[in-house]
């Protein structure tokens, strides 16, 4: 009972992740810079909510009711099948991001990306067909089952709060040499010949860390030591040049400013910057189009020489367009960090004693996060919760099959 009480709890776990991915800003400009049908993702967004109303309710009954088991197995394959989905466009996206810089962009090798992606659309776009209907089929039989919606608030559709400039994590694992060499980079005067803006970025995949390396350089004393004025600010997917100008004038004065006039923001800013060296962070930018970029920019020109603009970007293709003077690609953490980012969230410890049958178990689940901080904490956290070793093996049989076991005990320490 136990076991399936915890399989049923993972799955509502794993849709939120699935709203996740869905919700993600990556997923849908990948649908519309490649043309594909949006409906898709409203679908399946729509049919996985409608499913996970009841979610909760079956939970309950497929103790007594193999009917609603074997309806929750399935819907547990189908949600699964929907989340890979999800994560092979987001490294696809992230492959043509690559593929899209220049010294790539000739020949033959672009012609082969280029048909080698169309088929992948194709047969993504056919793949997403599939489930959906498959998930349509079983939000179906939710009525004839006696499924009932549950009145909890935990349905609400996933939405990614903007960032700040504190760090939700004091410790950062595995970014010692990544730090220093972006610091090294901002604090430089070496950019500054020809009293041109430098503009640094960090590059890399949703979920590896971007934002909270540029917390940490963003808090160190040595920015303190080199600016006159920081500020950051969270851009996200609508580059609205009016409003982002009104919220950098915000974050630099610390006063609120209603102005509804370009211009007057633009004066202002300049008037403020004018002679002082800056350091402005622009946390999550999206914006591929430069003239957008170059309007935004303007009022920055006026800092003093070694002001630096810190971009956080997904896309070496917005980098690009801020004509970066440094691009920094973040890589996945090496499997020393992960452990401890995991075990730091899992047991509260970086470094637990443990037996054997755990760190087994720890190291599987490890492995499958594929160096990513965000899946490591995700996983880590889900996994605090579930103190015996027994669920932790449930845990792996729901999402990733069977579990050949070793042996048993019931403590992680
Ligand atoms: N090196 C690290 N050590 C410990 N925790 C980390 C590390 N990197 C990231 N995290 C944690 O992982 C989570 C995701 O990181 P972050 O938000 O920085 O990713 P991101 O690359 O900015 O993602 P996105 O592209 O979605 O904005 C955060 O909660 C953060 O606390
Ligand atoms: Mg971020």
């Amino acid at each position: 009972m136990a076991v399936e009480l915890v399989g049923g709890a993972l799955l509502s776990a794993f849709l939120q992740v699935t709203f996740e991915k869905l919700a993600s800003v990556e997923i849908g400009s990948y649908f519309r810079r490649k043309k594909l049908d949006e409906k898709i993702l409203k679908k399946l967004n729509i049919t996985l909510l409608s499913i996970n109303v009841v979610v909760d309710d079956a939970e309950l009954k497929q103790i007594r009711n193999r009917h609603v088991k074997a309806w929750l197995d399935a819907v547990k394959d189908a949600v699964f099948e929907a989340e890979d989905l999800l994560d092979e466009i987001d490294i696809e996206d992230f492959r043509c991001n690559l593929e899209a810089e220049p010294e790539s962009n000739t020949g033959k090798v672009w012609n082969f990306f280029t048909a080698s992606s169309n088929s992948f659309d194709k047969e993504i776009e056919s793949k997403m067909q599939e489930v959906i209907e498959n998930l349509e089929y079983l939000a179906s039989k939710k009525d004839i089952l006696g499924l009932k919606e549950a009145s909890t608030s935990c349905n609400q559709v996933y939405k990614k709060l903007p960032s700040t400039s504190l760090p939700v994590d004091s410790v950062i694992y595995g970014r010692d040499v990544d730090k220093e060499v972006i610091c090294d980079w901002l604090i430089s005067d070496a950019d500054n010949v020809n009293h041109q803006l430098s503009i640094v970025s960090i590059v890399g995949m949703g979920g590896i860390g971007k934002t909270t390396l540029a917390q940490h350089l963003y808090n160190d004393p040595k920015m303190e030591d080199t600016f006159d004025i920081k500020a950051w600010v969270c851009v996200s997917e609508e580059f609205d040049v009016l409003a982002i100008t009104r919220v950098i004038v915000e974050a630099i004065t610390g006063t609120r400013n209603n102005t509804k006039v370009l211009d007057l923001l633009q004066v202002k800013l300049k008037e403020t910057l004018s002679g002082k060296r800056f350091l402005l962070v622009l946390d999550d930018l999206w914006n591929e189009k430069r003239d957008q970029w170059e309007a935004l920019q303007t009022p920055f020109n006026y800092g003093a020489p070694g002001s630096k603009i810190l971009v956080t970007t997904r896309s070496l293709k917005v980098a690009s367009t801020t004509r970066s003077t440094k691009i920094h690609r973040l890589k996945e953490l090496e499997e020393e960090h992960c452990w401890k980012l995991f075990c730091k969230h899992a047991f509260l410890d970086e470094n637990p004693q443990m037996n054997p049958d755990f760190k087994d178990i720890a190291k599987r689940i490890l492995k499958k996060c594929h160096g990513l901080p965000l899946s490591l904490k995700t996983m880590g956290s889900l996994l605090y919760t579930k103190p015996s070793l027994v669920e932790w093996e449930v845990y792996w049989v729901v999402r990733y099959g069977t579990y050949q076991k070793r042996r048993a005990t019931s403590s992680p320490l």
